[in-house]
Order: structure tokens, then C-alpha cells, then sequence
């Protein structure tokens, strides 16, 4: 049977198109026990006023303005045009933060060298096992020897499966919007996630659309090595932040200056 889409029958649209219509309306009204955007305390702790910042896969820029808010230079790339243009209306509206960051096309120029903080929230998932070490060979290179890399997405490394289920709910403006989820696993290390958006006004259905998009397994004992192999030392996770959370330290080279190890909230 074919698979719905968000747009035309004839070129099946960016799944991210797709989510960064509704991806900033759940971010903030998760289900219980159900999590739709990664940990902002987690990412924003280890950020200091004044640091070179390099967020990769930044989505709508909600971490990326808060680090901005915070004195932060940030360094945004991402792929999707719909998250970007999201990402962009905030910096319009925010000349301030706008001057703080630079937000480009993933892929449009090479990453910035001596960042001292580079993160990737919710982003691991979406790369396969040579992308995601490709990715921290060229992090490697853009953090500066005692800079800090945060990432999420660390599982055991089991695909993840279950059936279709309301991860999010929300009113905004007079219409309530549902989100669905459901994650069948294709092979040990893949599986197709879908995400139905559901727009209803007084219980009639107003919009739907349905995105599937593949996604990869991280498990951690491979991202650990992987990561040591690029030149990442692990540091102990502060407490309190979510299991699949990993802070590391770009192992030092001459006169490199440690950050402390901190990634609590703020
Ligand atoms: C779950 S969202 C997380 C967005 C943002 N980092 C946040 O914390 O809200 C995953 C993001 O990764 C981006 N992405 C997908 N594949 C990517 C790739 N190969 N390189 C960089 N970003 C990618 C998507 O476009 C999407 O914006």
C-alpha cells in the first residue's frame, strides 16, 4: 500500500518539511513518558557566555537562540528548508540573537574550527553508522582541543518499535493539533518511525498529514568508541540528565584549555 504524504503524489516532500510546521507546538506539549524534542537544560548546560557554538542539525533554533540568549556566538546548520525558515522568522523577530548567529544550509561551507562547544540534539538518529562517524571526524576538526561536544540519542542499540500511540497533544489559536507516532523496526539497526499530525476544530478534522522517514539505531558502546577514535575523551555525565545524553572533551593538544566538565541546568 503507498504511503501517505504530506504533500503531492508526484515528489514526496522533506519528512523535516513536513514536521517543522508542528515540531515547536509539541515540543512543548509532550505526553507524559513520551519525549518530542530533545533536552534543552541537558544542551544549554555546558554553554558559557562568550563561546564559539556550532549546533548541528539545529531544527527550528530553539536551542540554538536560547545559547545565543546566554552570550553564545552559535553556528547552525541544518538540512531542512521548513525548519530553517522556522528558525529564521525567531531570528527576525530578535536582532539582537540574529547578530549572535549564523545560520546556514548543512553542507553549504565547511564547519567553523575553534568552537568551543559543539552540539547535535536529536540528531544522531538520523545518520547512518559511516555518516555518524564522518560527522564526528568533522566535529573533531571544528572543536578546539578542550572544547565540548554534547550529544542525545544513545540507546542499547535495539531499533525501537511500537504502535501507533498519541505521543503529543495541544490547543493553540482555537484548533487542537494530535500527534501519532509509531516505530516498526526494519533491520537490527534501522526502523521506519512515522508521525501523523492530526488539526481538528470542534472535533472535525481540519488537516492531516503523515511523514515516515527512516532512522538509525545509536548504540552506545559503538558512539563511545567512534568517538574516541575521532579524538573525544567521554566525561562522567553530571547527574540529573537523561541516559541518552553524552558529553565529551576534544582531547587537548598544546596549550588547550579544559572547560569544566559541567552539563547541569542552568
Ligand atoms: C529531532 S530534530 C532536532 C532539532 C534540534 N536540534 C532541536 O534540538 O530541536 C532533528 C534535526 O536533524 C536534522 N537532520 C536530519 N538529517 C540531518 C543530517 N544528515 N545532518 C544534519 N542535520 C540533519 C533534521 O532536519 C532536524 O532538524
Amino acid at each position: 500500500m503507498e504511503e501517505p504524504t504530506g504533500g503531492s503524489a508526484l515528489a514526496a516532500p522533506d519528512p523535516y518539511d513536513v514536521m517543522a510546521y508542528y515540531y515547536d507546538l509539541f515540543a512543548r506539549a509532550s505526553a507524559a513518558g513520551h519525549q518530542t524534542s530533545p533536552n534543552g537544560d541537558a544542551f544549554a548546560g555546558p554553554a558559557r557566555a562568550g563561546d564559539v557554538v556550532l549546533d548541528f542539525g539545529s531544527g527550528t533554533g530553539t536551542l540554538a537562540l536560547r545559547l545565543a540568549e546566554l552570550g553564545c556566538t552559535v553556528h547552525c546548520f541544518e538540512p531542512s528548508r521548513g525548519m530553517r525558515a522556522v528558525h529564521l522568522a525567531k531570528l527576525s523577530a530578535r536582532p539582537e540573537l540574529a547578530a549572535r548567529t549564523v545560520l546556514l544550509p548543512a553542507g553549504a561551507t565547511g564547519l567553523p574550527t575553534g568552537v568551543d562547544y559543539a552540539l547535535c540534539a536529536g540528531v544522531l538518529q538520523c545518520l547512518d553508522g559511516p555518516d555518524r562517524r564522518k560527522l564526528f571526524a568533522d566535529l573533531a576538526g571544528a572543536v578546539r582541543p578542550g572544547g565540548l561536544l554534547a550529544l542525545d540519542m544513545l540507546t542499547d542499540g535495539r531499533p525501537s518499535t511500537w504502535e501507533l500511540r498519541t505521543a503529543a497533544r495541544t490547543t493553540v489559536a482555537g484548533v487542537e493539533y494530535r500527534l501519532r507516532t509509531s516505530s516498526e523496526a526494519l533491520t537490527d539497526s534501522t526502523m521506519r518511525r512515522r508521525a501523523e499530525y492530526t488539526a481538528s476544530l470542534d472535533g472535525r478534522t481540519v488537516q492531516q498529514e503523515t511523514v515516515s522517514r527512516m532512522l538509525f539505531t545509536v548504540p552506545r558502546p559503538a558512539v563511545h568508541r567512534e568517538l574516541a577514535e575521532a579524538g573525544f575523551a567521554l566525561l562522567d555525565p553530571p547527574p540529573g540528565l537523561p541516559e541518552d545524553f553524552v558529553l565529551a572533551r576534544r582531547s587537548g593538544g598544546p596549550g588547550a584549555v579544559d572547560r569544566p566538565p559541567t552539563g547541569a541546568a542552568r
